[in-house]
């Protein structure tokens, strides 16, 4: 079974065209180097509008199957950072351990990692992960948690992911 992974870019200005959006083909690349089971990608663009962004992450559960869904950007405090809680309000459960070990990663590059709120949550069979918009701030993030990703969606019973050993090692815990 193929991986359906979606990756949305949560930007104002990416999404009006006023910059290119970096973050989601960040995320796209950091996937293509690490995973060896097959996957494609679902990947949207979209403005910084709380409505749009839960539509979105319903539609690529729901509708488009996507076993784990990475978002990048309003994480912060600003006005217009809306995509924690846009996560929160589409998700059954909350995984907080997710965005702890982010931020005490991230904390060790850059003293503004505590300025993200980023998160992570179930819906359904699906994971949603938030990353800061920062492109840099993807791997840095993605390193620290993706060991954990592939056993979670085991949990969910989604595909089974298998990762480049050489670059990163997923868990699994062994069976009794
Ligand atoms: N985390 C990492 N690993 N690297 C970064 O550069 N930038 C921080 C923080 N987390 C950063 C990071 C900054 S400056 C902000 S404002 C917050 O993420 C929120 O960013 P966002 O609103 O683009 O999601």
């Amino acid at each position: 079974m193929t991986a359906r992974i979606g990756i949305v870019t949560v930007s104002d200005r990416a999404s009006r065209g006023e910059y290119e959006d970096r973050g989601g083909p960040a995320i796209r690349d950091y996937l293509d180097n690490i995973l060896t089971s097959e996957w494609e990608a679902v990947a949207r663009v979209i403005p910084d509008e709380r409505p749009q962004v839960e539509a979105t992450l319903r539609e690529l559960c729901d509708d488009e199957g996507c076993c784990l869904v990475i978002t990048t950007g309003g994480t912060g405090p600003s006005q217009r950072d809306i995509t924690p809680e846009a996560t929160e309000a589409v998700c059954e459960k909350m995984m907080p351990g997710f965005g702890e070990l982010m931020r005490t990663v991230s904390l060790r590059a850059v003293a503004t990692a505590i300025l993200s709120r980023q998160t992570a949550g179930i819906r359904g069979k699906s994971l949603l992960l938030n990353l800061p918009g920062q492109p840099k701030a993807i791997g840095e993030c993605l390193d620290a948690v993706f060991p954990a990703i592939p056993y979670c969606i085991d949990l969910l019973e989604g595909p089974y992911l298998t990762t480049d050993e050489s670059k990163l090692v997923a868990f699994r815990p062994k069976k009794k």
